[in-house]
């Protein structure tokens, strides 16, 4: 391998190849619970150059003078801290393609620390300098000695510097570098965030100190009993006072135990005391096999309803402080996600310990992406050449031992998008020979060679469906594993549809062990003037825009709808019809654990008001089972639509969500309600330049509505335009048609209205135009028809398609501005409580609901289409109700759709004095494309002709026919 001479001599390190030099052994990651440890997290002096070499090593010397450098905070990113930018790529590297070698424009950190130690620090043994995550390539001098250097962003470096410590005085020199060799090997989708952003802590090692230790706990669901054995230095001894545990390290010893389950996360206390130390252990007894080509725990095959976490704050980057990282594990558990892929690294230690404590089957993913090198075909990839083999087994030991202790830690991953080559394999058979318990995955490999789980990420619902019939070949190898979606729902924007049709799926076939979808948070940086910044705000010269953007949770961690969808579907209860009328079935869904924490209530809802909630009583069926169980008799809903819905809730405080929380839920149907009056009677009469039918005013010249039940009303006319989604733009990359670009190109989004007819004739006044954008033949014929009993109006909407049609519609329904309303006026309606689209309604729930017109904005970080509620029977609001036959789907802004699709981010949205309102007959389905395959066919909205009516009345009016 060539190399380039840096000019100052000394930081060759920086584009080698090999994982460092100096640093110890991985092993375990443990808090002693007796030997003393000295945190260096905090203020650390700064000082940012341009290059890897513009400074010499002098800072390091003690007695240096960094008394003019700034300060930043440890763990922490100072391209967040207020020195240099952040920088987004999704895949390509941001600096040429010339392995090892990185530009020469590397930002180079110098970061210092003075530090005394504690007075009872103890004099003997020895002691550690541990850094838990440096992007991307550290070197480090204690006291003027230089100790060493490393790369390996998210992963602990530990350094013996017992001899260099002194009392009071000590010097840490650590020189960070953006850029290195490292950098080829950590490619993932995110942003580029250089600093020391995990802890920095001094550990003492006392003599004879526990090191390293292995616990295996092992479940036979046969015989109920577990195995446990810690292997550890010799002399040392294991307790668990709970089970009358006393043996030797390293001596095995069954007994009957409850085991550990993402879903019944059953922790025991243990001491593992050597010599020097007494080390907290928590144990979980679990087996995991690949069996019967299916993944099984403890015998029970599992089903992962995972998200995909990347470490984020908005403020803080990957710098992560412990209430976060609760805060996503009791957002998930709440959420009904049972599992985690650390994409694409080994989280915070931290993390893996909440994931053991609440429960969460937790992929550990190592910190190796090379996906930038997919753009020369694969040519120089690190991980098919022997020269970086070192530093991808030094990666795999650095994962796997710190983390080889959480029973929540079920699969080890290879990595992400590296391609395929012998270095690959080197890291699967090292892993494989040194934690024989668990099973080895990697999505980028479809032969399988060196996995244990058949991985894909954003396959088609067909291919899932065939992957799971068995009929999707390949490997040999392959074809006897079990699939998982590594990555599927692409949560970018509005979306991702199609979830349920995945779950159906993943239930209805063995092979099929469910998925994680991509991914948990959206990696906006919080700003002043933009709400939140993404690709390509940073002057970045190479940037992937909003595609940082993609999660189920909004930068601060506000559920968006997608989670609440995702909860929806993958509740582990499912509730719905039984066999006879009156009756429900109760599914348990979970694969461990029986309902007995649950309880059931249930109500009636009446035009959507809900009678008094009340228990219902609900046996306890085992995971898979179901109970079917009468529902008391319904109220008479005298022409109102009768609904009921039941909910099962947790019945006793749990450690991640009170008593009452809401685990899954489910609606029906007792009566429909009665149709909506014809509202006829009242003649269409001209005056001037007006004309007037009951209580609505029309432009006798076009035909339009000015006041509806003396409501100002304007441009009410046939809407076709959404502000595309990300998922309606797809990603460049795509082959599949992508719709959100043939809108805008066929100009769906600048329709034009041509009036044809204004005909005020019996007791209709019916107005006829042709709506069609310039340029193209295609177009709609559209007639509205008003009538009216001289109370309300009734309108009458008929579409017929004319010409060539090759794309579906966004949308199909009616849209007019309110003026002077506002985002503070509130809207009531019966219908779909949060936002929906037709492959996104699993969570709409149906009530009487009450919104300010703001409240019904989804705050895409990215602005896009939003907000739709789903199965809407009335709506009120500015002063205006309207009933819809058949239901609608309803959408108010307080800015106009054209607004809305030219922001490019939340602060470009601003009130314009009206609210706009769209009430749509048909939506077109949202689906992945933003990252996968777009809406199924099913939910397309293909032109045909389409009639749809409203009725408009005064708010409180209830018309019925
Ligand atoms: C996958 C990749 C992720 C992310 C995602 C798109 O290909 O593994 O890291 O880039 O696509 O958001």
């Amino acid at each position: 391998m060539s190399s380039r001479t840096p000019a100052s001599g000394s930081t060759g390190y920086v584009e080698d190849v090999s994982p460092g030099r100096g640093t110890l052994p991985p092993r375990a990651w443990y808090a002693s619970s007796d030997a003393a440890s000295l945190s260096l997290n905090g203020g650390w002096r700064l000082r940012v150059s341009e290059t890897a070499d513009a400074e010499d090593d002098s800072f390091a010397e003690p007695g240096f003078d960094a008394g003019d450098w700034a300060e930043v905070t440890v763990p922490g990113h100072w391209v967040l801290q207020g020195h240099g930018a952040p920088v987004y790529t999704n895949h390509l590297y941001p600096f040429p393609v010339d392995p090892p070698h990185v530009p020469t424009e590397n930002p180079t950190g110098d970061h210092l620390r003075l530090f005394d130690l504690p007075g009872d620090w103890p004099a003997d043994g020895t002691a550690v300098l541990r850094f838990d995550g440096v992007e991307s390539c550290a070197r480090v001098w204690l006291n003027g000695t230089d100790i060493g250097e490393f790369k390996g962003s998210r992963l602990p470096h530990e350094f013996a510097v017992g001899a260099l410590l002194k009392p009071a005085g000590n010097v840490l020199a650590v020189r960070v570098h953006q850029w290195s060799a490292g950098s080829y090997l950590e490619d993932q989708d995110q942003w580029w965030l250089p600093g020391i952003f995990r802890d920095v802590t001094l550990l003492h090692r006392p003599d004879g100190a526990a090191g390293d230790f292995f616990v295996h706990a092992d479940y036979d669901h046969v015989t109920g009993e577990g195995t446990l054995r810690v292997d550890s230095a010799a002399g040392a001894r294991v307790t668990v006072p709970e089970l009358g545990v006393d043996v030797a390290a390293g001596e095995p010893v069954t007994l009957p135990v409850e085991p550990w389950t993402a879903e019944t996360p059953r922790l025991y206390d243990g001491v593992l005391a050597t010599a020097g130390e007494r080390v907290p252990l928590r144990i979980g007894f679990r087996t995991v096999a690949l069996d019967d080509g299916v993944i099984k725990v403890n015998g029970t095959p599992l089903l992962f309803k995972g998200v995909n976490r990347h470490e984020w704050h908005p403020r803080r980057g990957r710098a992560l402080d412990l209430a976060t990282m609760r805060e996503d594990v009791l957002l998930m558990k709440r959420h009904n996600v049972n599992a985690v892929r650390t994409s694409h690294y080994p989280p915070h230690p931290a993390f893996l310990a909440l994931c053991d404590e609440y429960g969460l089957w937790v992929i550990d993913e190592c910190d190796l992406e090379t996906h930038g090198f997919v753009e020369q075909d694969w040519r120089d990839n690190p991980v098919d050449d022997d020269r970086w083999t070192p530093a991808l087994l030094d990666r795999a030991a650095r994962m796997v031992e710190r983390d080889k202790n959480h029973p929540s830690v079920v699969m080890w991953s290879l990595g992400n998008e590296a391609g395929t080559g012998r270095g690959l394999t080197a890291m699967a058979d090292w892993i494989h020979g040194r934690d024989p318990s668990r099973p080895v995955h990697y999505e980028g490999d479809f032969g399988c060679r060196d996995t244990d789980v058949y991985s894909r990420m954003y396959l088609p619902h067909a291919e899932v469906e065939r992957a799971g019939e068995g009929l999707d070949g390949g490997t040999h190898r392959r074809r006897g594993l079990p699939l998982i979606l590594c990555e599927y729902g692409h949560a970018m924007g509005n979306g991702p549809g199609g979830l349920a049709d995945y779950q159906r799926l993943f239930e209805s076939y063995d092979r099929l062990q469910g998925g994680f979808v991509w991914e948990w948070i959206d990696h906006g940086v919080e700003h002043p003037a933009l709400g939140y910044a993404y690709g390509g705000d940073f002057g970045e010269e190479l940037h992937d825009g909003n595609f940082v953007c993609d999660g189920l949770v909004f930068p601060d961690r506000t559920p968006s709808p997608g989670l609440i969808e995702y909860k929806k579907v993958i509740e582990p209860v499912r509730i719905e019809p039984g066999d006879a009328d009156g009756t429900v079935r109760v599914t348990n869904r979970y694969d461990f654990a029986d309902l007995s924490p649950l309880e059931f209530v249930f109500s009636h809802q009446v035009d959507g008001l809900p009678t008094e909630e009340r228990r219902l009583a609900v046996p306890s069926p085992a995971p898979g089972e179901s109970a079917e169980v009468k529902l008391p008799a319904a109220p008479d809903g005298g022409g109102a639509e009768v609904q009921w819905t039941v909910r099962a809730v947790l019945a006793e405080d749990t450690p991640w969500a009170g008593r009452g929380h809401e685990v899954a839920w489910a609606q029906g149907t007792v009566t429909r309600r009665a149709p909506l009056p014809a509202a006829t009677g009242a003649r269409p009469a001209v005056d001037g330049d007006r004309i007037t039918l009951g209580p609505a005013v029309f432009d006798a010249r076009t035909g339009a509505p000015r006041t509806l039940c003396g409501v100002p009303v304007r441009d009410l006319r046939l809407d076709v335009w959404r502000a595309t989604t990300d998922n309606d733009d797809g990603a460049s990359w795509q082959t599949d048609t992508r719709y959100g670009p043939l809108w805008r190109e066929l100009g769906l989004h600048r329709m034009r209205h041509r009036l044809e007819a204004v005909e005020a004739d019996g007791d209709a006044l019916t107005v006829r135009t042709r709506v069609a954008p310039a340029g193209r033949e295609a177009g709609l014929r559209t007639a509205y028809r008003w009538t009216s009993d001289g109370g309300r109006v009734r309108l009458t909407v008929s579409v017929v398609p004319d010409g060539d049609w090759q794309v579906p519609l966004p949308r199909l329904g009616i849209r007019f501005g309110l003026p002077g309303a506002t985002a503070e006026d509130s809207v009531r309606w019966f219908g779909g409580g949060g936002e929906a689209y037709p492959d996104t309604r699993a969570a709409s729930r149906d009530l009487q609901w009450d919104a300010r017109v703001g409240e019904l904005q989804t705050p895409y970080v990215r602005p896009q289409e939003n907000g739709a509620r789903a199965d809407v029977r009335w709506a009120e609001t500015g002063g205006l109700r309207v009933d819809g036959e058949p239901e609608f789907w309803f959408t108010a802004r307080p800015w106009t759709t054209e607004h809305l699709d030219a922001a490019r981010h939340r602060t470009d949205l601003v009130p314009d004095g009206t609210v706009w309102v769209n009430l749509d007959h048909r939506q077109h389905g949202i689906g992945s494309q933003s990252c996968g395959p777009g809406p199924l066919p099913r939910y397309y909205l293909w032109p045909e002709p389409a009639e749809f009516s409203f009725v408009f009345s005064e708010p409180g009016d209830r018309p019925r026919g």
